[in-house]
């Protein structure tokens, strides 16, 4: 049968259902797709197939439907960490994106359309402006393809994957698209986030790979533990304060420590992120893992993404626990 000939069939078999089955069998017919793509359809290391790029797309602009331009929710408080390299802690200079729902094209438009701005007044109502400073809450589009096809371990045991603070799923949805991971599991303290994410994982059928859950990481120990990659993406920064940090990071290391193997994957350095609120810890249990080559070998097989790819690239870490 031709895809001419299978299109006509849909549509005669459609003629003779009763009109209160049609939704439900077009979102079996969905499901069926997302599923022979998953089960049929991996990505090879060099890339990632057009279908899942497609299904991603399709949550992407799912999570722009769901989702304001600064993509937080009202139940948030987002603070300013008090030693942000960013905007000099001046909260009119700091504009809150989320990379993987509106990336740079998107919120060109939105400029364009006078439904964000770029710069912002130093001196209200002179001209003394200065740019924006833009803080993204989560990978980008690009940050997830290359985590998901060039630094999830391969082998022959399929990795358990965790993502602490999992936000939209995006790193979630990627690496069940793009990776080979045996289950996914993320944890959000925010609700909104938890049940926006769960609605897609359950829109798409992506339930077998992907568990979400909502509560705070200080209270799921047994989830870092079962973890063999655990995904750590500026989770706390912005979220609570130095000693909320404190408390949340010592809890993390203490817990990713105990097994040894497992990958951790971070933005920024982890030494970053404890200098930032004046921690101190023995990190040399964490062997830093050089991704230089996994980046070049990432931007070989993708050459239009260029120097922003790069720079975007280089702010991921990656540890192997000793
Ligand atoms: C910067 S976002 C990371 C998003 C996602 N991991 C990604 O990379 O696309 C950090 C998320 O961590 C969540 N978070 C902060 N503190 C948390 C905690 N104690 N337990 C669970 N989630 C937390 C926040 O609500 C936020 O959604």
């Amino acid at each position: 049968m031709d895809l001419a000939s299978a299109k006509s069939a849909v549509k005669d078999l459609f003629s003779v259902l009763p009109a209160q089955d049609q939704a439900s069998f077009m979102e079996w017919i969905h499901s069926q797709s997302v599923e022979t793509i998953l089960t049929s359809n991996k990505v090879t290391k060099n890339g990632c197939s057009e279908e899942s790029l497609q299904i991603l797309e399709s949550i992407r602009l799912d999570l722009q439907d769901s989702l304001p331009i600064d993509c937080t929710f009202d139940s948030e408080s987002i603070t300013l960490p008090k030693a942000s390299e960013v905007c000099a802690g001046d909260i009119r200079a700091v504009q809150h994106v989320d990379s993987f729902v509106y990336d740079e094209d998107d919120l060109n438009l939105a400029c364009a359309d006078g439904k964000f701005a770029q710069s912002y007044c130093r001196t209200c109502g002179s001209k003394d402006i200065d740019d924006i400073d833009f803080i993204s809450h989560s990978f980008s589009v690009e940050q997830v393809k290359f985590i998901c096809t060039h630094l999830l371990p391969g082998g022959s045991s399929l990795p358990v994957l965790l993502d602490i603070g999992s936000r939209t799923g995006a790193l979630l949805y990627g690496a069940t698209l793009f990776g080979s991971v045996k289950r996914c599991i993320g944890i959000e303290i925010s609700t909104d986030f938890a049940n926006l994410s769960r609605r897609l994982v359950d829109k798409y059928s992506l339930e077998e790979s992907i568990t979400i859950i909502n509560d705070d990481i200080l209270h799921c120990a047994d989830y870092i533990q079962q973890a063999d990659v655990v995904i750590m993406n500026n989770v706390f920064e912005f979220f609570c304060n130095t000693e909320q940090q404190t408390r949340l990071w010592r809890f993390c290391l203490e817990k990713i420590r105990e097994k040894p193997g497992a990958v951790l994957i971070t933005v920024p350095a982890v030494q970053q992120s404890l200098s930032s609120i004046s921690m101190e810890y023995d990190l040399s249990f964490l062997k830093p893992r050089s991704i230089e080559e996994d980046i070049n070998h990432y931007l070989l097989s993708n050459p239009s993404k260029g120097a922003l790819s790069l720079d975007t690239l280089h702010r991921i870490h990656m540890y192997i626990v000793e």
